[in-house]
């Protein structure tokens, strides 16, 4: 049966090979396929001479990018012998107590190979004076605590240790390379930046870093007039938002608080023609936004735009802090306080006062709450985290960091979606939803304030409507 198919199927093939049609299709097709082939190769080789940006891993997942690919100063790019690309964001010195053999000097980059974490690398930095040293990297850490194995680029924090013998000298640039003497050939030199306080001023309680925006086409501008006073009237003091792109009506906003020192935009862009997952970048915005704060700030709050935290019996986040504070040993220093994450979602809403937000944005003024999600959410304390992820820190300056879950009867965090989390309705069922965000307490003067800021914004249009 098998044999007399293929028979068949062999005579069909006699019979319509002759074909000039057929003989034309299948030389193009061997045309096509040397090409691919030659060009495949030529890929591996032109990698090898490091000509190309991304190694065969990234390749095969660059379709999924969509970052933007405008020229980026932003980043140095430095390729090594192992065709590793690093892209060094930025350094900072870093001279707290907490730190083994400060000072140290950071960098903050992004890189491949994130299973390539030897020490094989060398810090050739220069003081304010002129005078130079050469200091081995003594670390080289992942900042993610999940996807560390996802291909493309990751997040990383370099270290490289002064040491007691120059806690007195300012140093001024550094640039990573391979060598102990490569110094007058290195490919990279960062400014390193200081963010020194001044000793004899205190430090303000609450910075808030905010991930990258990038809403060029919805504007979400007055749904951010509502969440950013309804962290001021909290008490954080000062919001760093990272800027990817953002309808003209958010970038008025941002500006209107910038003029009045409560915000600070920073711009921001990936890394170029390289595959980036985005849940890695965001742990450059929020361990780059610690390291310019760390200093001038007691905490520091990572969130997203669609999370808060709210004090369960306090009207201020000090007020809860301090609440919290009392109840804690008072030997124990914490790197960070978890507070336990609820959602608040559009079907299960119930909404307070309107407020001129958007018609189809989330809201923050609801009453109603999901179950928790097993989700926390941060406010990290700035003497001994070195490095931050998404919700939490994730390298310290001792071993292991030191988180304390904070009890639901002190705070917590809610996360506002406009639908539940995928495959868990059960969280948000008529069922189970509870009525008690305490936010009632702030409402009429945020009311006040988002009407007072929506009012003031120069030459601002409120659309009503999604774009
Ligand atoms: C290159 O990578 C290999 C294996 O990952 C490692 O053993 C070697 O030390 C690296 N060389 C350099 C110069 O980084
Ligand atoms: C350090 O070197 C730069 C560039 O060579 C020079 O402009 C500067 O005056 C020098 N500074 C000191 C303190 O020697
Ligand atoms: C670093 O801290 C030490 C004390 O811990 C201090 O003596 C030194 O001046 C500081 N260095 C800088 C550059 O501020
Ligand atoms: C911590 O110390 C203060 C006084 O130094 C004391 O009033 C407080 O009760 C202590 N807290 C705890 C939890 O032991
Ligand atoms: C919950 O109840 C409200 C009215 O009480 C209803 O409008 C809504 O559709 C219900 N939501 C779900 C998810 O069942």
């Amino acid at each position: 049966m098998v044999i007399h198919k293929c028979t068949a199927f062999i005579n069909k093939l006699k019979r319509i090979w002759p074909t000039n049609r057929v003989k034309i299709l299948f030389i193009i097709l061997i045309f096509l396929s040397s090409l691919y082939i030659i060009g495949h190769f030529r890929y591996i080789v032109m990698s090898k001479q490091g000509e190309i940006e991304e190694d065969p891993f990234t390749q095969a997942s660059n379709l999924m990018s969509k970052y933007t690919k405008l020229p980026n100063p932003n980043w140095q790019k430095w390729t090594t012998s192992n065709i590793t690309n690093f892209y060094l964001y930025r350094a900072f010195l870093d001279n707290r107590t907490s730190v083994t053999n400060a000072p140290v000097i950071r960098v903050l980059l992004m890189k491949n190979n994130y299973k390539e974490t030897a020490l094989n690398y060398f810090c050739h930095i220069i003081f304010d004076d002129n005078v130079s040293i050469t200091k081995p990297v003594s670390k080289l850490e992942q900042l993610s605590y999940m996807y560390r194995d996802f291909p493309g680029l990751q997040g990383f924090l370099l270290t490289c240790e002064l040491g007691v013998k120059y806690k007195d000298k300012h140093p001024k640039s550094v640039s990573i390379s391979e060598s102990i003497t490569e110094n007058e050939q290195a490919q990279n030199r960062l400014k390193i930046e200081y963010n020194l306080k001044n000793p004899a001023t205190a430090k303000e309680n609450f910075a808030l870093c905010l991930k990258g925006l990038r809403f060029p086409d919805n504007d979400i501008s007055s749904y951010l007039v509502e969440w950013f006073e309804l962290l001021f009237l909290m008490g954080v003091n000062k919001i760093f938002v990272y800027v990817f792109e953002v309808h003209p009506n958010i970038y008025k906003v941002l500006r209107y608080y910038e003029g009045r020192n409560q915000i600070e935009i920073i711009p921001f862009s990936y890394p170029n023609h390289v595959y980036i997952n985005k849940v890695q970048g965001e742990k450059i915005h929020y361990t780059d936004c610690f390291y310019k704060n760390m200093n001038f700030y007691k905490y520091i709050a990572i969130f997203d735009y669609d999370e808060i935290i709210i004090p369960k019996h306090d009207y201020t986040w000090l007020d809860m802090m301090n609440r919290l504070l009392t109840t804690l040993p008072n030997e124990t220093s914490y790197s960070d306080y978890r507070f336990r994450r609820y959602m608040s979602m559009k079907n299960m809403q119930v909404e307070i006062p309107k407020l001129p937000t958007t018609k189809d944005d989330v809201k923050l003024l609801y009453e109603t709450r999901s179950t928790l999600d097993k989700g926390v959410k941060s406010i990290v304390d700035t003497e001994t985290v070195s490095g931050l992820s998404n919700h939490f820190p994730t390298i310290c300056t001792s071993d292991v960091c030191h988180p304390y879950d904070v009890d639901l009867s002190i705070g917590f965090a809610v996360h506002y979606r406009n639908t539940c989390l995928r495959g868990r309705d059960d969280l948000c069922s008529n069922k189970t939803i509870i009525r008690d965000i305490p936010i009632h307490r702030y409402s009429d003067r945020l009311m006040e304030n988002v009407m007072r800021t929506l009012n003031s914004i120069p030459n601002y249009e409120l659309s009503l409507e999604k774009v």
